[in-house]
């Protein structure tokens, strides 16, 4: 017998949630878990750009031959141009290198397994909260974790003396892993001035940043949203950044990313380079080539760039349309709290305040699923479903 005393594994909370609402048969029933971005039909359709790309793709293919370890150059370069800007040093001056990736999941891992290889650090500070698979990542790649404080709940704001204060117990070499945009799953992020104050404390206290860059354009803008990057850029030379295609191309399935490693000058960049290929290799040898295909290119082409370009933008007005329309709602409703902070919170989450017995007669009683967190996906918020959620919600509160 080998398999005999395998334990079964807790079903994953998200997945979970996604699973009962399947089986819920109330015909009302919304789904604010998983997080997809949902159009106000409640569909998550593939961008029309992406369709294009697909056609162009379907007619030049010549061969589905392998890809090179880390994806093509040009994937890299447009990656590169996408999350330090156009002008950006680092690009000019060769100080970075990308490998194309299955998804920010598969960025995480092949970097944090990229850290561990080569031992160049052992413990990672994640945010609390955070998206769960962070431990498990980085646990499987030999990382022992620990968080640092992020969340004041008394304020709904961000816990930045509190956050300062765990990431001063940890050691130089320690990495710190930080959401570059839209934190999941509090929508919170650091202010200029805070990202400005983070990077010189980390600079000077010897902290490795690995940026966890999953949502791209849904914040406030495909530049805005790269602020924290790149103000990191001006304080360490060398950091790690993790970018998903997942949400802002829509290609969850197609699994799409990069990891992106920033090194002190051109020449460590291209040893740190052939042991990034010596992670990928291990790990699954050599990408997927289609959504990256996509995603090149879309970012190459002038016409298709600017279809995203509107593309996202319309996302991200989507949500914050949706944001403001329920703070209106349940004001209008007459409900005592103040739900005001939800406007100021970035990306497809919001964490809402909600408590666990608030969530749970949301489910049983109402149809409408939430992470127990209370961690709503604004994203599948929809003209037809707003006035049925904010008045259950007005109901539990
Ligand atoms: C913060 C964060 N990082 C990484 C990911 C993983 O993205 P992907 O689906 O591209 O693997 C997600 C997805 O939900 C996320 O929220």
């Amino acid at each position: 017998m080998f398999f005999d005393k395998v334990q079964a594994a807790p079903a994953d909370p998200i997945l979970g949630l996604t699973e009962e609402f399947r089986n819920d048969p109330n015909p009302n029933k919304i789904n604010l878990g998983v997080g997809v971005y949902k159009n106000d039909q409640g569909e998550t359709p593939v961008l029309s750009c992406v369709k294009k790309a697909e056609k162009i793709i379907l007619d030049s293919e010549k061969t589905k031959s392998y890809l090179s370890i880390p994806g093509t150059a040009e994937y890299g370069n447009l990656v590169r141009e996408l999350v330090f800007g156009k002008d950006s040093e680092i690009c000019s001056e060769g100080r970075a290198c990308t490998a194309q990736a299955p998804g920010g999941t598969g960025a995480l891992r092949v970097g944090g397994d990229f850290l561990a290889q080569q031992k160049i650090a052992s413990k990672i500070w994640i945010s609390n909260p955070t998206w769960v698979n962070h431990f498990k990542v980085f646990g499987a790649a030999g990382f022992e974790t620990a968080q640092y404080s992020y969340y004041n709940p008394a304020t709904h704001g961000i816990d930045f003396e509190g956050m300062k204060e765990s990431l001063r117990q940890a050691k130089p070499g320690d990495v710190v892993l930080l959401h570059g945009c839209c934190h999941n799953p509090t929508g919170i992020d650091p202010t200029a001035e805070q990202w400005e104050e983070l990077a010189r404390f980390t600079a000077s206290a010897g902290l490795l940043p690995f940026f966890d860059f999953a949502y791209q354009g849904l914040g406030n803008g495909l530049n805005e949203d790269a602020q924290g990057v790149r103000i990191f850029a001006r304080h360490h030379r060398e950091f790690l950044v993790s970018s998903s295609f997942s949400k802002n191309f829509g290609l969850y399935n197609e699994r799409v990313g990069a990891i992106t490693v920033v090194s002190a000058d051109k020449e460590e960049s291209d040893r740190v380079f052939s042991q990034l290929k010596i992670a990928v290799r291990s790990n699954y040898s050599n990408p997927p080539a289609h959504g990256a295909k996509i995603v090149q290119t879309v970012l190459a082409d002038p016409a298709l760039r600017a279809e995203w370009e509107d593309e996202v933008a319309a996302m991200r007005q989507r949500i914050k349309t949706m944001r403001s329309l329920m703070v209106q709602k349940l004001q209008a409703l007459g409900v005592n709290q103040d739900f005001s902070f939800i406007n100021s919170q970035n990306g497809m989450f919001s964490f809402s305040g909600l408590n666990k017995e608030q969530v749970a007669r949301l489910k049983s009683e109402f149809g409408v699923y939430i992470v127990g967190s209370g961690r709503i996906n604004v994203a599948g918020i929809t003209t037809g479903n707003i006035d049925a959620l904010c008045s259950a919600i007005a109901k539990v509160l």
